[in-house]
């Protein structure tokens, strides 16, 4: 499948790395777009129309609000549109593209190093166009989840800014490590190792969180100790005012 890269911003790039595959790419920024070119393969477009003539599937990587100048040029050569584009639903897509087969996915940036999460909502002309091929090919760089579009705003709160709210945690875990007299480095090493090691024990287990807080915590001991201390801070309030601010945020 010949793919086309709409914006080679922070998230294009990444997924254009993540795919691993040559890419025809075009951004307002001819630089960006030949940086990108040059790292993964391919050639760069002269406009998006030209883009949406040489590709199989448009992938649209500019921000939401260039949704309407970008369709006004490409979308007549358009064969099939996936979007990353967060607020822009899949009506609005259609309308954007009409008659095209469309694909919305919210990805999160580990996508890059091919351990991302995508979130994935069919367009109502999924079926007619290359929905197996275009899932493949997401699948590359990540996890697909599928999810009725209502709730991707919920999703994203949890894997798309979930990666800074666990950055978050690295860091002030580090940070607190190191005021004990550790390296800040070795601190961080510390926490990003127990990280992913916490989640493949989680994935490989099938496990409840709960039930893992009880194999680590025995009880009064200084691990069920230190997770009072955490909750008595308000942790699990604050993850919860997050999620709510960015579900208000982004539902529109
Ligand atoms: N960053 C994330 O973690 C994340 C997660 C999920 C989804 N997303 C989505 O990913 C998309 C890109 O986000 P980003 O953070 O990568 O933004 P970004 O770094 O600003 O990238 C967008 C790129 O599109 C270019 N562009 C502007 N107008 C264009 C046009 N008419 N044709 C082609 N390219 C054009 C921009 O160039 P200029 O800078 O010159 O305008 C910029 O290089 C957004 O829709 C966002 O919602 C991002």
């Amino acid at each position: 499948m010949r793919i086309g890269i709409i914006g080679a911003g922070s998230m294009g790039s990444a997924l254009a790395r993540g795919l691993g595959e040559p890419a025809v790419v075009y951004d307002a920024d001819g630089e960006r777009a030949e940086a990108l070119v040059a790292e993964v393969g391919g050639r760069v477009a002269s406009s998006n129309s030209e883009l949406a003539g040489q590709v199989d599937l448009v992938i649209l990587c500019h921000k939401p609000a260039q949704l309407r100048e970008v369709a006004d040029d490409a979308a007549p050569a358009t064969k099939a549109v996936a979007s990353i584009a967060a607020g822009v639903r899949i009506s609005e897509l259609e309308a954007a593209y009409p008659g095209t087969p469309v694909y919305r996915f919210i990805p999160n940036l580990p996508v890059e190093v091919g351990r991302g999460v995508f979130c994935y909502a069919a367009g109502t002309r999924a079926a007619e166009g290359p929905e197996r091929e275009v899932l493949q090919l997401f699948a590359r760089s990540g996890v697909v989840i599928r999810l009725d579009e209502p709730l991707i705003e919920p999703a994203m709160a949890l894997m798309s800014c979930g990666p800074a709210f666990i950055a978050l945690v690295v860091g002030a875990m580090a940070g607190a490590g190191a005021r004990h007299g550790l390296d800040a480095a070795q601190a961080t090493r510390l926490v990003v190792e127990t990280m992913a090691g916490t989640a493949a024990y989680l994935d490989a287990n099938d496990l409840d969180p709960a039930e893992l807080r009880r194999r680590v915590a025995t009880p009064g001991g200084v691990t069920e100790r230190g997770l009072q201390a955490l909750e008595d801070g308000g942790v699990v309030q604050a993850f919860d005012a997050a999620v709510d601010l960015v579900v208000e945020a982004t539902r529109r």
